[in-house]
């Protein structure tokens, strides 16, 4: 049975585009796919705490397997979040452009599940020299964002400023997930017409996807 992850990110409900998108994109694919499981994380309009120093001495506790029970408990949340990221072979984060970035809810949430030991290793070669390793297998991903301005994908004249979905692509490359498609409505701060046209195309693309994700 398929399984599918959707990270909502933004912290608009109905006049959230990349939420309308995703959603658009869910019903869809639950009609190709109508014994499927879907979980839905809110990370836009619910808070994902900020990790804190005692999030990082338990991540990187020397020892994990005799990490004290009092430290384990700072760690929840993350096991929580990382249990169900392994679970479902299908991610979909919806996410909206905020100052060339990732909002920080999305924020919050990887630095909850890049996990040592969990989602990723590390070891050291004969020099001493860090090497890192990914060990999330077999995912697929979809990121679907709404933009203001224009020109932020691949080749546009402001795709250099865009630190959003680059980002994400190297985040979830580095624990594993490597077969990513990002599907982007851009212009919201343009003439309507533009955008409307935008989301059109983007709510076809995702049509189009339904079926074979
Ligand atoms: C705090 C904030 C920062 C934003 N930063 C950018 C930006 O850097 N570039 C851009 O093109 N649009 C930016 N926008 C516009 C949003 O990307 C745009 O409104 C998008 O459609 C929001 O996604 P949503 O509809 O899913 O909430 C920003 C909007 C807000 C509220």
């Amino acid at each position: 049975m398929k399984k599918m992850l959707v990270i909502h990110s933004s912290p608009r409900g109905e006049r959230s585009h990349s939420r309308r998108l995703a959603e658009s994109f869910i019903d869809a694919w639950q009609t190709a796919n109508p014994d499927a499981q879907l979980t839905r994380r809110e990370v836009g309009r619910a808070a994902i705490p900020h990790i804190s120093e005692a999030f990082v001495a338990a991540n990187f506790y020397p020892e994990p397997q005799s990490l004290p029970k009092v430290m384990k408990a700072d760690l929840q949340l993350s096991d929580e979040l990382v249990g169900e990221l392994i679970e479902h072979e299908l991610l979909v984060i919806s996410m909206p452009l905020y100052n060339f970035g990732v909002p920080s809810g999305l924020k919050a949430w990887i630095d909850q599940i890049v996990r040592m030991g969990l989602t990723f290793d590390v070891t050291q070669d004969s020099q001493g020299m860090a090497q890192y390793h990914r060990l999330l297998t077999g995912k697929r991903a979809l990121i679907i964002t709404s933009r203001g301005g224009n020109g932020f994908g691949p080749g546009g004249e402001n795709a250099a400023m865009n630190h959003a979905d680059p980002h994400l692509r190297t985040i979830l490359g580095f624990i594993g997930i490597d077969d990513i498609q990002v599907i982007a409505a851009e212009g919201e701060e343009s003439d309507k017409s533009v955008f409307q046209r935008a989301c059109e195309e983007a709510e076809r693309q995702l049509h189009d996807l339904a079926g074979q994700f």
